[in-house]
């Protein structure tokens, strides 16, 4: 009877190793972490998977678990290789934990009589196998790949979160070998594993194996960041839906529905670090692969599509409390590798935002990463209660329902980023204060972006030299103008006093913009209310009639920019000496 090893307990290793078992094949698991060793012995999992726990439980008698890759190669007729291949810094892929892996198999095999077939699972670049796996293999059993032992590459296709099901459900199987012998073999193991079903299967030798990996990879990553790239464009656009629109095209034979979630960038153990991978690879055979990069780079920057939604809402996020819903980079798992949440949570950290976290599983990870610069909330009301933004990073299951009222009651102010569309645009933007990815923002008031400059700019030197270089244009109990005139342009500082307004203009040639460049409240702006901080800006179109209200506590100090000279009244820029004593009213 068949027995078969695995060699790396990530989830592929171990999913699959509980999966065989559960249908009668002896089973040995190997790990390098006598840790994660000990968890498996006592029942329990490294990880968190569904059915995983359920699994082992059922076929323990078909499971044993082992720190030694002798052991296991030699009670085996089958390895397969399972161990993780993660990225660099530089974005390679590291062949560190597959090239020990290999050695210790190739020792193994050297005093092994019995025929053994070895299954790379593990992702690695096309020609991994062929150069480095062999050569290492047979260096160490000083036999013969191909003639003593044979060697396939079998790639896997399962997601995380539903790994049981995508074992016992796959697509297609894939067999790279160059023999026979063992590609029969291990087409035949897998006919067994499905109990003679038919399975579609690709047999091809294994390089192109490795490489239909990292396309499929590269392929689904290109479905997602193309639907996010979609999803800006949606969101500066007044009535656009990425959601429809995703709904629209999926319907399409030629595209298909699966992979065109927008949301904040795909994270996980396999799309980005494949993604890089390949792009890496491609700078060693001169081959420039603009698509990918282009793809890594959508992702990279989708986070702060994130951030820029929740600063734009608040009006900045400095001392702003944030509630984050979700952290796991999807659903139904505790995994955060790559996970976008870690890219946002550290930009709000840098924004000075105050953050708070809740995941149903993925709390222990996070942990680990931002240690006490963060809070750990349990329970997702807690987590809400007293907020001043949310954001849901993560599509769980029990944010889906979580009603309008809630968020209400539970936050300062019901402002939410639904960075994963799970709530309802139509109950939520009449009910809250909703932005999401792929929507158009449409609050109830219109607050602009505030920039933090968290940096040391010295914005009184720009001033003091507008106050000084330019005209005194008006000073009095509510506000001092100054005004610069630069050729064709009027730079103007206003110094409005809190609880007073401008008088009401308009510039007949010329919309006027306004850089807020010191004092935070609330400011109206003919009939919109904005809030505002150093580094807002607004624009008031051409012709419209305004005044600047200062509602709020403090001073406010902004800088105005209109073209010609200032409107109505026709002043001697020239000759500061008689306009400032003649200076009463301005606006
Ligand atoms: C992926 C591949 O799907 C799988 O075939 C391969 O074996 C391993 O890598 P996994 O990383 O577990 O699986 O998760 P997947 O479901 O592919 O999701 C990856 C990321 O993309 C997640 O962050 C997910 O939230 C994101 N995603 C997925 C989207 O943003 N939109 C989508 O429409 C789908």
């Amino acid at each position: 009877m068949v027995t078969i090893s695995f060699v790396g307990l990530g989830v592929v290793g171990l999913v699959t190793q509980a999966c065989f078992a559960s249908r009668g094949i002896n089973t040995i698991g190997v790990d390098a972490s006598k840790h994660k060793l000990d968890i498996l012995r006592s029942g329990n999992l490294p990880f968190y998977e569904p059915n995983l726990k359920e699994l082992i439980c059922d076929a323990c008698s078909n499971l044993t678990f082992s720190d030694s890759v002798r052991h296991a190669v030699e009670n085996s007729n089958i390895t397969f290789v399972t161990v993780g291949t993660p990225s660099k810094a530089d974005g390679s892929i590291d062949l560190l934990q597959i090239s020990e892996a290999s050695k210790a198999i190739g020792v193994a095999l050297s005093n092994k009589s019995r025929y053994h077939v070895v299954v790379i699972k593990s992702t690695v670049l096309p020609g991994t196998t062929d150069n480095v796996i062999k050569a290492i293999l047979e260096r160490e059993s000083r036999k013969s790949a191909e003639k003593d032992f044979g060697l396939i590459v079998n790639p896997e296709f399962l997601r995380e979160g539903s790994s049981v099901y995508d074992t016992f459900n796959p697509h297609l199987l894939v067999v790279g070998a160059t023999d026979n012998r063992s590609g029969g073999e291990i087409e035949r193991l897998w006919k067994k594993f499905f109990n003679n079903y038919f399975l579609r299967t690709i047999r091809t030798n294994r390089i192109t194996a490795e490489l239909i990996k990292y396309a499929n990879n590269a392929f689904l990553a290109t479905k997602i960041s193309f639907i996010n790239s979609i999803a800006n464009l949606c969101q500066r656009i007044d009535s656009a839906d990425v959601k429809e629109v995703a709904q629209a095209i999926g319907t399409d034979p030629r595209i298909g529905p699966l992979f065109l979630n927008a949301g904040p960038g795909y994270g996980g153990s396999c799309l980005p670090k494949d993604v890089k991978a390949l792009i890496k690879m491609s700078h060693f055979v001169s081959c420039h692969l603009p698509l990918l990069m282009a793809v890594d780079e959508v992702n990279e920057n989708q986070p702060k599509q994130v951030i820029e939604l929740a600063r734009n809402m608040m009006g900045g996020l400095k001392g702003k409390t944030v509630a984050i819903l979700g952290v796991a980079f999807k659903k139904d798992t505790d995994d955060i590798r790559e996970a976008p949440s870690i890219k946002v949570i550290r930009q709000l950290i840098e924004h000075q935002a105050i953050v708070r976290a809740t995941d149903p599983l993925a709390l222990e990870n996070l942990k680990k990463i931002f240690d006490d610069k963060i809070a750990y909330v349990k329970n997702k009301f807690d987590c809400l209660s007293n907020a001043d933004c949310c954001i849901i990073l993560t599509e769980w299951d029990e944010y889906k329902n979580i009603k309008a009222e809630d968020f209400i009651g539970y936050m300062k102010k019901p402002c939410i980023v639904d960075a994963r569309r799970i709530l309802d645009p139509q109950e939520f933007v009449v009910a809250t204060n909703y932005s999401a990815i792929g929507l158009k923002p449409s609050y109830k008031e219109t607050i602009p972006y505030r920039e933090e400059h968290t940096s040391e700019i010295d914005l009184d030197m720009p001033l003091n030299a507008i106050r000084k270089e330019g005209v005194l244009i008006a000073e009095n109990e509510r506000y001092t103008i100054h005004d610069l005139k630069l050729d064709e342009l009027t730079v103007s500082l206003t110094e409005l006093k809190k609880a007073q307004e401008t008088r009401g203009h308009s510039h007949a040639d010329c919309s006027e913009v306004y850089f807020f460049t010191q004092g935070d409240g609330k400011i109206q702006v003919g009939n919109r209310t904005y809030y505002v901080g150093q580094g807002s800006v607004i624009t008031v179109p051409r012709s419209e009639f305004h005044k600047v209200s200062n509602l709020g506590e403090q001073k406010l100090i902004f800088i105005t920019v209109f073209e010609g000279k200032r409107f109505s009244k026709n002043y001697d820029y020239e000759n500061k000496a008689s306009l400032k004593s003649t200076v009463a009213e301005a606006h």
